[in-house]
């Protein structure tokens, strides 16, 4: 069992503002994003019969349970997440060759050195504020040539959503409750991700940076969507009172948005993966 250490960075998304309903949201909305992101990286990393496999960041297990069926009975998969609600979801897809546990990307302490072919980080990079800890984590479970393979927001990638957002989150009465920062999450450029692969020991195979189309039928749907990928922290910093009118007032504005197709945001995404020296 894995210790479920929390290390607390300065301007780390909160991760105790899950619910259930989020967490279970999240399996529902994320089935037809995330993990055909993720399954797009399973294929890109070539995760084969027999290997073992940890899904770091795995939320709702949805990708660990495809990776699961893609290394097959002799194969295995762990998939790691600090959020127990998610991880509770999870256990729900566990089978012999498919295990979870709450922990964190910083802490990887339960897990023996060297033993693991393959780590998957599929929207989960750009949620860790430092990123060196993480992948020389990554570093120490992979055996030499295992591979971490990354897909993750791209810096300087911000939906029209979420610019709405900080619009409406920057006026009266939400501005008395400001974020701890501007922005949420911790995206990289392609230059930085290969900087950090350098400074931990992986050598990158590919570094791309994808063309991302999302859909949303509502701005509520584009709402909740943004509140259950960022675990509540969409709106979480607000006291709880506020949240619904600040959902009605981010709803008003994000009707301008809407098109024929509903709200749609052309956007880029960043591929990386890279072999452990
Ligand atoms: C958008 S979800 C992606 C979940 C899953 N990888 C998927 O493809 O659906 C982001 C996940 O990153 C996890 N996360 C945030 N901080 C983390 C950390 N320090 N270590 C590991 N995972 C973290 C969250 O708990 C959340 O489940």
């Amino acid at each position: 069992m894995m210790a479920a250490r929390h290390l607390r960075l300065a301007g780390a998304p909160s991760l105790s503002l899950d619910s259930d309903e989020l967490a279970r949201d999240y399996e529902r909305i994320s089935a037809t994003r995330q993990f055909q992101s993720g399954q797009r990286l399973a294929a890109d990393l070539d995760i084969k019969p027999g290997e073992r496999v940890l899904d770091l960041g795995c939320g709702t297990g949805l990708l660990a349970e495809h990776i699961a069926e893609r290394v097959g009975p002799d194969g295995f998969v762990l998939g790691v997440d600090p959020l127990p609600l998610r991880i509770e979801i999870a256990h729900s897809k566990r089978r012999n060759n498919l295990r979870f546990e709450v922990g964190d990307a910083y802490h990887l302490d339960g897990i023996a050195d060297g033993g693991l072919d393959v780590v998957v980080m599929n929207a989960v990079f750009h949620w860790l504020p430092e990123k060196t800890a993480p992948l020389l984590e990554c570093a120490r479970v992979l055996r030499a040539g295992g591979r971490v393979g990354i897909s993750t927001m791209l810096k300087g990638q911000r939906t029209r959503v979420h610019e709405i957002a900080s619009k409406v989150l920057a006026e009266p009465p939400f501005n008395s409750f400001p974020r701890p920062r501007p922005q949420l999450a911790f995206p990289v450029t392609a230059d930085e991700m290969r900087a950090f692969f350098g400074m931990t020991g992986f050598v990158p195979s590919l570094i791309e940076v994808c063309e991302s189309t999302r859909m949303w039928p509502s701005p509520e749907a584009a709402i909740r969507y943004s509140e259950v990928s960022t675990f509540g922290n969409f709106l979480g910093h607000l006291p709880p009172e506020l949240r619904g009118r600040a959902r009605i007032a981010i709803r008003q504005r994000l009707q301008n948005l809407m098109t024929a197709d509903g709200i749609v945001h052309h956007g880029r995404r960043l591929v990386a993966i890279a072999t452990r020296r």
